[in-house]
């Protein structure tokens, strides 16, 4: 693991890289009572020519800083700490999985170990960097579609929020709908915002919708970040390569529940996935709404586009395509 330890009286420490071990906290340490914390997760990849490489990384430094601020946790230097999570990497590199189908984990989390009860900005603090090798998101090494649970009783952020960082407390307290997701027989949350059930994210994924729009143009929309969307490194990638491509277009717009159930009974929806660093892209096929389940067509279209942004990003961290978005360890 790699620490690095600061205070507001002697700034950051030195970074420390050393075997995996328990930590000593202060049991006040403000993490523990006020979730002062924050976390990144990413991945390195061994690519088909051995060498290991990391996927945009710059933005998981620039929305851990975002995360810090608002946490009101110190700053840092990004470039510095990529260096820093670079070299563990290197370091234990034989962690890294020689497969195509794995990768190692990478998980950047900055506490408060403010050592008071005071509900206040913390003057000490602690960041650290562990891993963790993972095997493939789809075992069976084909895609398995998702069923989801839609809802408003529960609200995963809201405006004025913190759902735009990767708080823990944010997460903490989304296993509850997640449960209940899980009791009535779907796999993760939709989660829904405001009177007119806007759908924002799904799980602990941004959420894609493929259709033709309102206009009856093809369109591939995502929810805009309002400040109460995670903003993904996979959703911006799926963005950026869309809009490359200029196929078809491209949105950050509202869908509402009564845009996306109008859009089934005119067969107008192609497929809908949820995207994250855990599997890339994730294929959903039902919907359980006011008692009705939803039936998304999303496996019976292929998935065409889910698959293509599958592969296309899997070429990139795996180096079968060269890319400026891939960024060597070692
Ligand atoms: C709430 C939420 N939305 C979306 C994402 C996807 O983000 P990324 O593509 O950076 O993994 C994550 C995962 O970090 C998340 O926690």
């Amino acid at each position: 693991m790699l620490t690095i330890e600061w205070s507001l009286a002697s700034g950051w420490e030195k970074p420390y890289i050393k075997p995996l071990e328990n930590l000593s906290l202060h049991p006040a340490s403000s993490s523990l009572h006020y979730a002062i914390e924050l976390f990144e997760g990413m991945k390195a990849y061994r690519g088909v020519d051995g060498k290991i490489r990391l996927f945009r990384p710059t933005l998981n430094m620039d929305r851990m800083a975002r995360s810090a601020k608002r946490a009101t946790l110190p700053c840092f230097d990004k470039n510095e700490l990529l260096e820093c999570i670079r070299k563990l990497v290197e370091v234990e590199k034989e962690w890294v999985p020689y497969s195509t189908a794995a990768s190692l984990y990478i998980r950047p989390t900055l506490i408060g170990t403010e050592p008071s009860l005071g509900v206040k900005k913390p003057t000490k603090a602690l960041l650290y960097v562990i891993l963790s090798p993972v095997g493939p998101y789809f075992a069976s090494g084909s895609f398995n579609p998702i069923s989801l649970w839609a809802d408003p009783k529960y609200v995963r952020a809201w405006k004025g929020g913190t759902g735009d960082c990767k708080l823990g407390g944010n997460y903490g307290s989304s296993i509850y709908a997640q449960q209940e997701a899980l009791e009535l027989g779907c796999q993760q949350v939709l989660w829904l915002y405001g009177e007119d059930h806007q759908i924002t994210e799904v799980g602990t994924m941004n959420l894609f919708l493929y259709w033709i729009n309102e206009d009856g143009e093809n369109e591939l929309a995502t929810p805009p970040l309002d400040g109460i969307i995670l903003p993904g490194v996979t959703r911006q990638s799926i963005l950026d390569l869309a809009r490359n491509w200029e196929e078809f277009k491209v949105s950050e717009r509202y869908i509402t529940m009564s845009d996306l159930t109008a859009a089934l009974e005119e067969n107008r929806v192609k497929e809908m996935f949820g995207a994250g660093t855990a599997c890339v892209v994730c294929p959903i096929s039902k919907i359980l709404y006011k008692g009705k389940h939803l039936h998304i067509p999303t496996m019976e279209n292929g998935p065409q586009l889910t698959t293509r942004f599958l592969n296309k990003l899997s070429d990139i961290q795996y180096g079968r395509e060269d890319s400026d978005w891939a960024v060597l360890v070692s």
